[in-house]
């Protein structure tokens, strides 16, 4: 049996459609969404924070699951990583990533000590433990610099700071700040354009790898900018592929994945490609979408055929250009905005999804980079023409919502 843990919906029509006998465990605010979508005999079960293990065994035994007939545990959730990664290694359950590799590819500070003894650029970095926000900021690092969680996603609390009094001044705001975060993590402000690496490794072979381009840094998101991404096309840009393959399958070597997918982000500057980091999971807003398009291959899918051992898809590719866009728009109650057919006829979208609907709250889009009103899939017959319509559809909805300030 196959243990899922943690809910995406589009993961699970995967895995539902599968011959595999399959158990899901969900945190109880999607119980409802998650047992809606679940076939007739596919059981699901919930409880109030999937990164419990405790919690986990203990529903998995008020269940009567013999744990010796659960062969593969399985989760797309960064941050269930290391907490599935300890039930399976308690329980001799098969799941992608032992213990060790999932603090790698949670902890920034792991992963960037480990690329770094591999001979790969990366930032220079030191961690801020909670302790010692009380004594004074590092003034011998190397400034600008970007503060940001540990072991965070979505650019969650990340700061740029200019000087070691800058980096005093936000000391105080973070003491009380989120309590949440394990730590924080200072490193070096790396200039240039920034890239995302989406793939699969089967065996420690690299078998499949997209190249994208950031339209807006996600660090943008900040100043309000809605982030997105173009694939850049192997053909029109081969020397780009031939550099990142070497630079990706060196870092996976460096981070001993084997066996899944990956999500992995760098920096290419003036002096060249600087390793950003790398997540053992599929990419989150609509990276999924854009490559499924571009060469046919769903990553999503390729994560759990990776555990299950089934074999790799065969990409193909397809002559358009793709890329996606997150939706934005300003904070506040929204009034009225496009349905999600008005974003559906804009010229060049395949695909959308609204996060929010009229009536509802808009959210500050500056808190992080998932922040969002929605998300769209584009293609243009050229990156050119893409990158226009991305402007344009961008520019339209923020236009078209409106939205009324909280006070
Ligand atoms: N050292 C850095 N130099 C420049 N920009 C950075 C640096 N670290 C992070 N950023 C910006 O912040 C974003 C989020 O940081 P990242 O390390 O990817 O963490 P996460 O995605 O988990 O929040 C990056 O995509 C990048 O835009
Ligand atoms: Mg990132």
């Amino acid at each position: 049996m196959l243990l899922v843990i943690g809910w995406d919906p589009v993961t699970m029509e995967t895995i539902w459609g599968l011959d595999v006998n399959c158990l899901v465990i969900v945190s109880h605010q999607v119980f409802n969404q998650a047992v809606t979508a679940a076939p007739a005999n596919r059981p699901v079960h919930s409880v109030s924070d999937c990164r419990d293990v405790e919690q986990l065994l203990a529903v998995l035994a008020r269940a009567g699951v013999d744990l010796a007939t659960v062969t593969h545990v399985y989760t797309g959730a960064e941050f269930l990583l290391v907490p599935v990664a300890v039930l399976a290694q308690a329980t001799g359950i098969k799941h992608l990533l032992d213990v060790d590799q999932a603090l790698l590819f949670r902890d920034k500070a792991l992963q960037k000590k480990r690329i770094r003894s591999a001979g790969l650029r990366t930032a220079n970095s030191q961690v801020i433990e909670y302790g010692s926000l009380m004594g004074p900021a590092p003034a011998r690092f190397p400034y600008p610099a970007i503060l940001k969680p540990v072991a965070g996603a979505s650019t969650v609390l990340t700061i740029r700071v200019e000087s070691p009094d800058d980096l005093n001044a936000v000391y105080g705001v973070l003491n009380d700040a989120d309590a949440q975060q394990a730590a924080y993590q200072l490193e070096e402000f790396i200039e240039g354009d920034e890239l995302h690496v989406d793939g699969i490794v089967r065996g420690g072979a690299l078998t499949f790898f997209s190249v994208s381009q950031y339209t807006k840094r996600p660090f943008d998101c900040r100043t309000g900018e809605a982030s997105g991404s173009i694939i850049l096309d192997a053909g029109r840009s081969a020397q780009v592929y031939e550099d990142v393959e070497r630079f990706t399958i060196n870092s996976l070597a460096a981070l001993g994945l084997r066996e899944g997918v990956f999500h992995l982000e760098l920096f290419r500057g003036a002096s060249g490609y600087v390793f950003g980091e790398c997540a053992a999971r599929p990419g989150g807003a609509f990276v999924t979408q854009a490559i499924k398009l571009k060469f046919g291959v769903d990553l999503s899918r390729e994560h759990v055929h990776s555990l299950l051992g089934m074999p790799a898809a065969l990409p193909r590719s397809c002559p358009e250009a793709v890329g996606w866009t997150l939706l934005a728009a300003p904070p506040g109650r929204i009034i009225r905005m496009p349905s999600l057919d008005d974003v559906l006829g804009r010229p060049g979208v395949v695909e959308s999804s609204l996060d929010v609907k009229p009536g509802g709250i808009m959210p500050d889009m500056r808190q992080g980079s998932s922040c969002r009103a929605g998300l769209a899939l584009l293609q243009a017959p050229n990156k050119e023409t893409l990158a226009g319509r991305i402007d344009d559809l961008v520019a339209w909805f923020y236009e078209k919502t409106l939205v009324t300030p909280l006070m």
